[in-house]
């Protein structure tokens, strides 16, 4: 990653202290590309591909503070309401990103993983989506997981159809199993939720999994959102007090 990165700012070359300990599993609303764009006189599309360069930025730093998994929101079931036009530029992005980074990402160990529903996006998009997973399926660096077309209810509401279809007894029917349904099945819950560019709602993310998270919500848009703020979100995150609905004596 380090070679692509074109976005580089000072802040990239400064070596952090370690955190003690990292979270294990970060979600990320990476928003405020558009507005982003509309500060810098340039077009929404280039606002998402700034994003997309950032994107590397904190990938690099993922594995760099030891953060093991990654799951980021890059297209949402509400996305489809969006222009045609900007659809299509998403969709190109996802394309790009498998085409031309593949082999850098899988050099550096990372495992690419997708949540959300596949059967909406174009077949060539899906089967590039399906290679890029089975290609890096060995990798142990940092889970990628990309939520594209995906949604928090969708998911439950896809997971309550798979319990039914396997006809599990209702009386059999725990928040574990529930769990084991989700696109996530296999990843611990997230422990910290980044939101840029200022907005205090979940957007339907990782609704069900993030019961227990600690949110981070900074007015940062995601393309300015540097390894600075990220290393600071993550000691905000340290510095927080996890009671999971406990009392500390
Ligand atoms: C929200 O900003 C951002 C998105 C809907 C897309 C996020 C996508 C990327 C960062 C590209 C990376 C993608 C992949 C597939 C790896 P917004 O457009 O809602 O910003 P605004 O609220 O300021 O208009």
């Amino acid at each position: 990653m380090a070679d692509t990165i074109q976005t580089q700012n000072s802040v990239d070359q400064i070596e952090f202290p370690p955190l003690d300990p990292p979270p294990y599993h970060v979600g990320i609303i990476m928003d405020g590309n558009g507005r982003w764009a509309k500060q810098n006189n340039k077009s929404r599309f280039e606002g998402h591909k700034a994003g997309t360069e950032n994107l590397r930025r904190i990938l690099r730093s993922s594995v760099e503070f030891g953060v093991k998994m990654l799951t980021i929101y890059a297209f949402s079931t509400e996305n489809w309401k969006r222009p045609p036009f900007e659809i299509m530029g998403l969709m190109k992005i996802l394309e790009n990103v498998i085409d031309k980074e593949l082999d850098e990402l899988n050099r550096n160990g990372v495992q690419l993983r997708h949540i959300g529903e596949l059967e909406r996006l174009r077949p060539v998009i899906r089967d590039k989506v399906l290679y890029a997973i089975d290609y890096t399926k060995n990798n142990d660096k940092l889970v990628l997981n990309v939520a594209f077309n995906y949604g928090g209810r969708d998911e439950i509401v896809h997971a309550v159809k798979k319990v039914i279809a396997e006809k599990i007894p209702p009386n059999e029917v725990t928040e574990e199993v529930l769990s084991r349904h989700m696109y996530t099945a296999d990843c611990p819950d997230p422990d910290l939720i980044i939101r840029t560019s200022g907005e205090f709602r979940t957007s339907n993310f990782l609704i069900w999994q993030a019961a227990y998270a600690e949110y981070y919500i900074t007015p940062t848009y995601w393309p300015d959102f540097d390894k600075g703020e990220y290393y600071k979100a993550l000691q905000v995150f340290n510095q927080r007090d996890r009671r999971y609905g406990g009392r500390n004596e």
